[in-house]
């Protein structure tokens, strides 16, 4: 949420700030904008709009200099429009920031400044940052006969840190001292990267590529002093600390479109190769197991565990919930899916033996690292099940394990999903096998997670059919989406990627509470999708979808090839290979994620980009 960059060095910083904040952009497409150094002057160049149409300004309007920071906005404080873009200044211009992140303590610091006389332009959080920076600013240079260097600018950032409430990760530059960069982080995510003679920093790893593979990734309450050729790193409390450098993977995937038109449709088609790499050596086939490398503790203490939490928000929250469903059934170990939002202030009793699970992609989701840090304080082991490697949940957990799906860019989650599911089924193979699950079983599970990625290919084969049940529906306000056990958090996520990326109202629901409230919805206006497969209950899910039926609901059904009994009831049938229960939602989301692919193109909505949202949740 909010994508920062900045570099310092011999190149020309325009070009690597615009390339950087291309690359960012997925956290936040409001706004985006410059400043870049220019003989001794601060040269600003923002805009409301995409990171193309800051690139378009600057080109009318180019800037030199080889110091310089930026930042592509996800609204938080104050509409969206130019003079609420970043970067802002304090004072007369003396400071220019870049902020990600929220601070909460704004209204006070703004009034307290206004009364010294700092006149604000901006509706935002950040503006009141870059005044005190500014007023303290000239403070110190009081304090130190005017002389404007970077202990001064330092010292300011610090007493200005110390008044701060909230979330941040801030990039400063100070006008009168052109040859540093300024960097601080509280919740908000910062990698500084390391080249030659030049420095980089950006709020993720993306920007770096290409640049260096040396990188620093700054933690909670540590600030940075940065010249082309220096790097300084200081904590809040203990002061000077080494740098811990680490090399970042140049080969991390590809985020490039290639011949897709979307990355959402790119991603969707990346699944089989996403669940093999999730898959890839973590099988123990004589033993009948899974294995994992980071778990980080021992057979004993796993053995202990008599409960499991998995904390998550979205769509990784609805991968949690199959997580829940497979724990129960393979490792029987009582498991709950808590969404991080509500489990960071809530305090459910947790036995000494519970473990925590994190599972997102981003590994930045503010929500979730807080409910994480919320169970790791009161002494739980707290893994992550995570995608970014190197992002805060992954360097904060105990352990953990990676998704290897490659970098997901489209903002609606789909290989992270399948991925994520692919992951918690190897977890409750792995606590099974530990249990009761037998050798047999163990074996059974291992072969038919093997055979996925092959059968997600041939459910891509759907493709066609999606696209002609899109264009049939897509005029439609209403959708509800039903399953029953393990398609049941299938049919939440079909209901979240429709609502997300097309702006329709959709409604994930258990097939059989239809009868409990949901069913007064439907008409023939409103279509029902029902996802069902062949499963033990399938003569119960008919049953539902005859509800809807007898009631003249449109229905279209997912279901499994050679049930022929299905196209007599339902209006509409998107086939899909038959699989064994506990493996199904890997293959039952893939037709949803085309239908709100086809769904949202054909009414003109920006599938990568949906309004109002971003890739990263960095705020709470
Ligand atoms: C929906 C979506 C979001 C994320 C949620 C958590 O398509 O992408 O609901 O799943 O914001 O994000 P991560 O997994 O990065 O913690």
């Amino acid at each position: 949420m909010c994508g920062i960059i900045g570099y310092i060095g011999h190149q020309e910083a325009q070009n690597i700030l615009l390339d950087g904040l291309h690359r960012l952009e997925y956290r936040g497409y409001d706004s985006a904008g410059i400043v870049v150094m220019h003989e001794g002057e601060l040269a600003l160049r923002k805009k409301a709009g995409r990171v193309p149409e800051l690139s378009q300004l600057v080109a009318e309007r180019p800037v030199t200099g080889t110091l310089g920071i930026g930042h592509t906005r996800w609204a938080t404080h104050g509409e969206v429009n130019d003079a609420n873009s970043h970067p802002h200044f304090g004072g007369e211009g003396e400071v220019c920031l870049v902020h990600n992140g929220v601070i909460e303590n704004y209204t006070s610091l703004r009034d307290a400044l206004q009364e010294k006389g700092y006149e604000f332009k901006t509706e935002t959080d950040s503006e009141a940052v870059a005044h005190l920076l500014a007023y303290e600013y000239r403070e110190q240079l009081g304090k130190n006969g005017s002389v404007a260097d970077a202990t001064s600018c330092l010292n300011a950032l610090q007493a200005t840190l110390k008044q701060l409430k909230g979330t941040y990760g801030l990039v400063v530059l100070f006008r009168d001292v052109p040859n540093t960069m300024f960097v601080a982080r509280v919740g908000s995510p910062l990698v500084i990267g390391i080249g030659n003679k030049e420095h980089f920093v950006a709020s993720d790893a993306g920007p770096l590529l290409g640049h260096t593979d040396e990188v620093v990734y700054l933690s909670d309450n540590e600030l940075a002093v940065i010249t082309a050729d220096d790097l300084k790193i200081v904590h809040r409390d203990t002061g000077a600390i080494d740098p811990k450098v680490q090399i970042i993977e140049q080969s991390d995937g590809n985020a490039d479109l290639g011949d897709y038109e979307h990355y959402m449709l790119k991603e969707i088609y990346e699944q089989p190769r996403a669940v093999e790499n999730a898959l890839r050596g973590r099988f123990n086939d004589d033993e009948a197991t899974a294995v994992f490398g980071g778990l980080n503790m021992t057979a004993q203490q796993l053995r202990r565990i008599d409960r499991i939490v998995l904390t998550a928000c979205g769509t990784s929250w609805h991968a949690g919930l199959v997580g829940e469903y497979l724990l129960e059934e393979f490792a029987r170990v009582p498991t709950e899916v808590e969404y991080a939002s509500e489990l960071r202030y809530r305090n459910p009793p947790m036995s000494e033996n519970t473990m925590i699970f994190a599972i997102t992609q981003s590994g930045e989701t503010a929500d979730t690292l807080a409910a994480m840090r919320e169970c790791k304080r009161k002494g739980h082991p707290t893994l992550a099940i995570c995608n970014v490697v190197g992002s805060t949940i992954a360097r904060e957990a105990d352990g953990g394990i990676y998704l290897h799906a490659g970098p997901e860019i489209g903002v609606a989650s789909t290989k992270a999903f399948t991925s994520q599911v692919t992951v918690l089924t190897l977890l409750a193979l792995f606590f099974g096998r530990m249990r009761h699950l037998s050798y047999p079983a163990g074996k059974r599970i291992i072969r038919g997670l093997q055979s996925i990625p092959e059968l997600m290919e041939q459910t891509l084969k759907c493709h066609e059919m999606v696209k002609y049940v899109a264009e049939k529906y897509s005029e439609k306000n209403n959708f509800l989406y039903l399953g029953r056990l393990y398609n049941f958090p299938v049919a939440l996520e079909g209901a979240l990627k429709l609502k997300e990326i097309s702006y329709i109202h959709a409604e994930g629901y258990p097939a059989a509470e239809m009868k409990h409230g949901p069913l007064a919805l439907v008409d023939k206006n409103t279509p029902s999708v029902f996802v069902v497969p062949k499963c033990g209950i399938y003569p119960k899910v008919i049953s539902n979808l005859e509800e809807v039926k007898a009631r003249k609901g449109p229905v279209i059904a997912i279901a499994c090839h050679g049930d022929e009994k299905i196209a007599e009831l339902a209006d509409d049938v998107i086939y899909v290979p038959d699989v064994e229960e506990y493996l199904q939602p890997l293959i039952t989301s893939i037709p949803l994620q085309l239908l709100s692919y086809h769904i949202a193109l054909l009414r003109n909505c920006n599938v990568d980009r949906p309004r109002n949202l971003a890739k990263s949740v960095t705020v709470e």
